[in-house]
Formats: structure tokens, sequence, C-alpha cells
């Protein structure tokens, strides 16, 4: 479904500012896993899903999405097979657009039929049906501007959209990080209800170490642009909150090990 060879990805190469964000990353995800991103910040989990959308070309390496060799697709193009949410809720939406109108122009993205979204009856009926579904109470609110609305209904909203065309692939980066514990609850069950109900393949980032036990059927952390631990089946299925936080410590611990080394050779070499 996704694979991902040796990518790199390096911003501002050759200035002192150099990072380099990804490093070799291999990952091979196969039809209908879900997938759980971790790391600490900065350690290049955002600039992985970027890669995959086509937010900038990577240095190298290759990407495959559903069968086709992405690699020098053009952001709107890979569009076509992606979901995407984001973690700012109002990232994503159109403020001054109503929650119908936001709806459509998310069923039609990637069709190249403009801006032509007038709705028709039927899908109107289609989509109130969608909304009503999540349970918010927002199927009667439908003309309401969806600037009205709040965090937690925009990201649900936002989640919806990114679904609605069953993409290939749907990635979320944090996307319940900005909402207080209650709508980030709500939003969470409503991504995995989504994710189960269509079997979409799905990156999702998170900080919750919470979330990252409880969901998905695969976590990957990242450490300074590389996966560092990949667990998946009986492996995943065993960690806890705990469990994960200890592999961050000792990360860290590797990590604090690392600085004095890494200090020898600036010495050495500089
Ligand atoms: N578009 C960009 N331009 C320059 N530097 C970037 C860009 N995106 C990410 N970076 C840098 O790459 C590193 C990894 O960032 P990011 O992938 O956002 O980390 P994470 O999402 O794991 O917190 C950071 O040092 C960040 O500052
Ligand atoms: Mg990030």
């Amino acid at each position: 479904m996704l694979t991902l060879t040796d990518i790199s990805k390096t911003f501002y190469a050759g200035t002192p500012n150099e990072v380099r964000a990804l490093q070799g990353v291999n990952l091979k995800i196969e039809q209908g896993s879900f997938v759980v991103v971790i790391g600490t910040n900065g350690s290049g989990k955002s600039t992985l899903l970027n890669a995959v959308a086509g937010a900038f070309f990577v240095d190298e390496g290759r990407i495959e999405l559903a069968d086709h060799d992405v690699t020098r697709w053009p952001e709107h193009r890979r569009a076509v097979h992606i979901g995407r949410v984001f973690q700012n809720p109002f990232t994503g939406t159109a403020p001054n657009l109503s929650i119908a109108e936001n709806l459509a122009l998310a069923e039609r993205r990637g069709q190249f039929r403009g801006l032509g979204w007038a709705l028709k009856r039927r899908s109107i009926d289609e989509l109130r049906e969608k909304v009503k579904e999540m349970g918010l109470g927002m199927e009667d609110r439908l003309n309401n501007p969806i600037g009205s609305l709040s965090g937690g209904q925009r990201q649900s909203l936002t989640l919806l959209m990114a679904g609605l065309r069953r993409p290939d692939l749907l990635l979320l980066d944090e996307h319940t990080a900005a909402l207080d514990p209650k709508s980030a609850d709500q939003v969470i069950r409503l991504t995995e209800n989504m994710i189960a109900k269509n079997k979409l393949t799905t990156m999702m980032v998170t900080h919750s170490m919470q979330q990252a036990a409880s969901l998905g059927d695969r976590l990957i952390m990242m450490v300074r642009g590389q996966i560092m631990f990949d667990f998946q089946g009986p492996a995943k299925a065993r960690l806890t909150p705990e469990s994960i936080l200890h592999k961050f410590e000792e990360v860290r611990r590797l990590e604090r090990l690392d600085k004095p080394a890494a200090e020898q050779l600036r010495r050495v070499y500089v």
C-alpha cells in the first residue's frame, strides 16, 4: 500500500542551520494497517507524513503509494489518494463556507471538477446522514458557517471530510493535540470508528501514550529522522502507556550518552 525506500530529507542543506530531518527511512505499510507514529519533538514525525503527502520532494529514496511511484508527483496529485487531518482545527476547512459546503468540497476534492459544487438534494441528505452518525448534533446546522463551531466539532468534521472518499491512505498529525481532553476523546472515538468501518490504511502521529498504546495495530518510534522501534502484531498489542514511556526513557538515555560523544568529535574535527 505504502512503501518508503531509503527516503532522506535535509532542510537548509549546507548551511549552519542544516537539519537532517529524515535519514534513510524504510517503511512498508500493508493495506488496512493502522500505524501509530511517536517520537520526541523534532524527531521527524511531521516531516515523514509531509514527505508522503508531497509537501516537498525527498532528496533521496522512493515513495510508492497504491501501486504508483509517487516520488515525483506534486502534492495535489497525491491528494487524490490521501486524506489528511492536522493539529490545528483551523487548517483544512474553509471558515466562511457552511458545513455542507465544506463537506461538498471534500467530496469533490481531487476529481478536478473545479468549484461547481452546488449541492444536490440527494447528496445533502447523504451528508446529513453521515454528520448525524458522528453523534455530535451537527446535522441540523449544516448551513452554519464552519467558523462557528468549536475546535472539537471542527476536527470531527475535518476527519469526516478526510475520510469521505475512502482515501488509500489517511494521515493524522497530532489531530487531537490542540483540543481539550473531552473533545480529544470524542475525536479519537470517531477516528477509531471511521478507520475500522472503512478499513482505512492510516498513519497517526500522537503525543499521547494512552492513544499510542490503545490504538492501531503497529507502532513506530522516530528518533533523529530514523525509525528506532517498530512494534507489530502481538508485540504491539502488549504495549502499555508505561512500557512506551520506558522506551522513551531508553532513547533519552542514549541521547544523553550521545551528546558528550558528539561534543568530543566536534572538538577533534573543528
Ligand atoms: N519545512 C521545514 N523547513 C525547515 N525545517 C523543517 C521543516 N519541517 C521540519 N523541519 C525541521 O525538521 C526537524 C523535524 O521536524 P518535524 O518533522 O516537524 O518534527 P516532529 O513532527 O517529530 O516534532 C526539526 O528540526 C524541524 O525544525
Ligand atoms: Mg510534528
